[in-house]
């Protein structure tokens, strides 16, 4: 019987997922049974071989990536390719074809995955949600062996990256959100709030980080190239954010939330002005059954120090 806690990771590999998934691929306390691929930030071919890459940059060949769905349920796919550069990772020239991917699709392995782990597992979802809508939809009954799920998405206090009020893996892909939110699956939301709020890196700390001086420390600020202009021009951070990061770090020690809430999240699916809105009855207006967890302050020194451990 392992001792280490067995993890799943769904990612739209783009920049900031990589980060995360070089924090996971650190670790000695956890095994990553598996990792599912989805169109988002990239088209699904280059978000597979942005994790494909960074798997081999980790010397963590060991760990299987499948490939996921190529678009949302129902909307055509809508990518952040002038968030994190055209191939994802900054545009600054890494060799990021070629590789294989694991056989099989992400969906089955997400399955298998949930009765091989049943009742530990730890699902951690970096991208839009609709690998794990196809799963909830071939087995309903994965939320009765899902340990926990950690989401990076959404937004306690309603403001959006990619509209006004949506975050960017919910707006990809909202109906795919829905069936999350009515599935019963333990869900821990770490919005973009708190990306902003406790995850910006400032020049002075990319620096010293990068300082580190190792491949994966050089790897961790360079592709954050594009990223880094985007929050300069766009959202105004004072660096450039890491949304996944510290949703992995949350997933990894859940001690990284100093404050969470028990909410009831619906999102907008209907195309318009408030797409992808994860709407948080934060007063409690609607009366309606809280049906997630939400993290809503963490703590940046501790996520510092988390990334920076799995750099060195
Ligand atoms: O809104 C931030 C999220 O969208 C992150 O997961 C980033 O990688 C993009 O997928
Ligand atoms: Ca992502």
């Amino acid at each position: 019987m392992s001792t280490l806690r067995p993890f799943f990771i769904d990612t739209d590999t783009a920049s900031d997922d990589a980060v995360a998934l070089v924090m996971a691929f650190a670790r000695d306390d956890i095994n990553i049974v598996g990792i599912g691929v989805v169109a988002g930030n990239v088209p699904l071919s280059s978000a597979l071989q942005n994790a494909l890459y960074t798997r081999e940059l980790c010397g963590r060949t060991d760990v299987p990536v499948y490939a996921g769905a190529d678009r949302p349920l129902i909307y055509e796919l809508g990518t952040a390719q002038h968030v994190h550069g055209d191939d994802g990772m900054g545009d600054i020239g890494l060799p990021l074809t070629d590789r294989t991917p694991s056989e099989g699709h992400a969906v089955d392995a997400l399955l298998e995955a949930s009765n091989e782990y049943a009742g530990e597992l730890t699902l951690v979802t970096l991208g839009p949600l609709t690998n794990i809508a196809l799963a909830i939809q071939r087995d309903p009954s994965i939320a009765d062996r899902i340990s926990r799920v950690v989401l990076m998405g959404a937004a306690a206090d309603h403001i959006g990256n990619v509209n006004p009020v949506a975050e960017f893996n919910m707006w990809v892909d909202p109906h795919a959100v829905q069936i999350v939110l009515e599935s019963g699956l333990p869900l821990e939301f770490v919005g973009w709030d708190i990306s902003r709020r406790d995850a910006v890196i400032i020049p002075e700390e990319a620096n010293r980080l990068r300082s580190i001086g190792t491949p994966r420390a050089e790897f961790t600020i360079d592709i954050q190239r594009i990223v880094a202009e985007f929050c300069a021009r766009d959202t105004k951070l004072a660096g450039f954010d890491m949304p996944d990061p510290i949703a992995m770090a949350y997933a990894i020690d859940p001690s990284i939330a100093t404050q969470t809430r028990h909410l009831n999240l619906v999102t907008e699916c209907a195309e318009g002005p408030t797409r992808g809105m994860v709407v948080m009855d934060l007063l409690g207006f609607t009366g309606r059954e809280p049906n997630a967890v939400v993290v809503m302050h963490a703590d940046h020194s501790a996520f510092i120090r988390q990334l920076e451990a799995a750099i060195s």
